[in-house]
């Protein structure tokens, strides 16, 4: 055990959990009437994902979950946070209800709370179905009440046993990355598009916070966003600027709204876009949560770049410093800095971080093991980063390793591994990596000392 690593700072009750997401691990796209998602459309489509991978199988975890439930509990993690597969329940994004794909996620459930392990369940992680967006997808307001709908029948059937609801993953990276960089889906590059999405994602929050909580009374609802640090490459006017443009970009506009502020009016007028606002909405989308969830992988270094894109900030790539498998730098003093920031500034009295881990390349060695310790050192500091947080007096309630196993990393295909457990693709034989390992040890020692 690291000497640096304080466990003694986290309460008792300390959630320890692992994390994954529908598409990434479940293949079985086609089974017991499931419908395609804007995934599915968008990693069949040549060129748009690395070697042309997609999610057809991943880990097989649709038939294998109870092999997964096996290694949560050996790795003694309480709690695990999964996400549903919206076109397994609906598979036209609205209207009837799939059962044999509810009864999947029942099955699920079930086996998870008799291994003695919390569900932390996740509605929407990125797999709108495409019938919705062959309906103009999150550019129009009627997918927001379709996911709605969608939250009410999940809700109602899980909600006796699952108590711990978030509406989205990330919506950044649905409105970002899916509408204005193209690089996930579905794979549009307009700002007007993407400001709309952006929109009707949290407006789909509120609408399906309030539904969870109408079908399953006493849900503790949150919501899971992804943050970065934003410093300025210099201390040139010109990138302080591009600083605040980028933080607005990729921490404001997703928080500021949800927590009361509305849209940050700086970015508004940068956007340059109206935003399809109706009254109430506002409130709806304010809705008081329960509890937030914070992913959290890199910090980020912007320049100005006024003929880039919007936010017209450009990232600079720091030279001798450490990064992952993902290119990404490794600054674990980030995650502390926006635990504070949600708790301090936004007033957040429940915080989880709900993802967070590396990705490296990893092998099997001849003696049957997998040796990562650059992925247990990255486990450990951002561990020490949360123990610091908490000692300043962060709520923060738990920590989601991403991820239980390695799965498909959207664009990047399954080259890049995140696991803390290895899949062999081939095989799907699963191997705990010596990072699992060490995360057991941690969950194990904090345990203990509480003993
Ligand atoms: O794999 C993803 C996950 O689906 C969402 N958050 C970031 C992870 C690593 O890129």
């Amino acid at each position: 055990m690291s000497e640096s690593l304080d466990l003694a700072a986290f309460p008792a009750d300390f959630t320890w959990g692992t994390a994954t997401s529908a598409y990434q691990i479940e293949g079985a796209v086609a089974e017991d009437g499931r419908a395609p998602s804007i995934w599915d459309t968008f990693s069949h489509t040549p060129g748009r994902i690395d070697n042309d991978d997609h999610g057809d199988v991943a880990c097989d975890h649709y038939h294998r979950w109870p092999e997964d439930i096996a290694l949560m509990k050996r790795l003694g993690a309480d709690a695990y946070r999964l996400s549903i597969a919206w076109p397994r329940v609906m598979p036209g994004g609205h209207g009837p209800v799939n059962a044999a794909g509810l009864d999947f996620y029942d099955r699920l459930v079930d086996g998870l709370l008799d291994a003695g392990i919390t569900p932390n369940v996740t509605l929407y992680h990125w797999d709108l179905p495409q019938a919705l967006q062959d309906r103009g997808g999150w550019t129009v307001r009627e997918t927001a009440e379709h996911l709605a709908d969608y939250a009410s029948a999940v809700a109602g059937r899980l909600g006796d046993r699952v108590t711990r609801w978030a509406t989205l993953n990330e919506p950044l990276c649905s409105g970002w990355i899916g509408h204005l960089e193209g690089r996930m889906a579905p794979g549009l590059t307009d700002l007007t598009a993407a400001v709309r999405a952006s929109y009707h994602l949290l407006l789909a929050h509120g609408l399906a916070t309030r539904a969870v909580r109408a079908a399953a009374p006493g849900a503790q609802v949150g919501l899971v966003t992804n943050h970065s640090t934003v410093e300025a490459a210099s201390t040139r006017p010109e990138d302080i600027a591009a600083a605040t443009r980028m933080d607005g970009h990729t921490n404001r506009w997703w928080l500021d709204p949800v927590y009361g502020r509305g849209f940050p009016a700086d970015m508004r007028e940068l956007y340059g876009v109206d935003l399809p606002e109706r009254p109430g909405d506002l409130e709806t989308i304010a809705a008081p949560l329960d509890w937030h969830g914070l992913n959290y992988y890199f910090p980020a270094t912007v320049t100005d770049d006024p003929e880039g894109p919007v936010p017209h900030a450009r990232e600079v790539r720091l030279p001798d410093v450490p990064r992952t498998g993902m290119d990404w730098q490794i600054d674990a003093g980030g995650l502390e800095a926006l635990l504070l920031r949600l708790a301090d500034d936004y007033g957040v009295r429940e915080l989880y971080v709900t993802e967070n881990g590396s990705a490296f390349p990893d092998d099997v060695s001849p003696d049957g093991a997998v040796h990562d310790p650059d992925r247990a050192r990255y486990l450990e500091q951002h561990l020490s980063a949360c123990a610091r947080a908490v000692r300043k007096g962060v709520p923060l309630a738990g920590y989601y390793a991403w991820s239980l196993l390695d799965n498909f990393e959207w664009a990047y295909g399954y080259d890049k591994r995140f696991g803390l457990v290895h899949v062999d693709y081939a095989t799907q034989a699963r191997t705990v990596k010596t990072s699992g390992l060490r995360y057991a040890e941690i969950i194990r020692a904090h345990r203990e000392s509480h003993a």
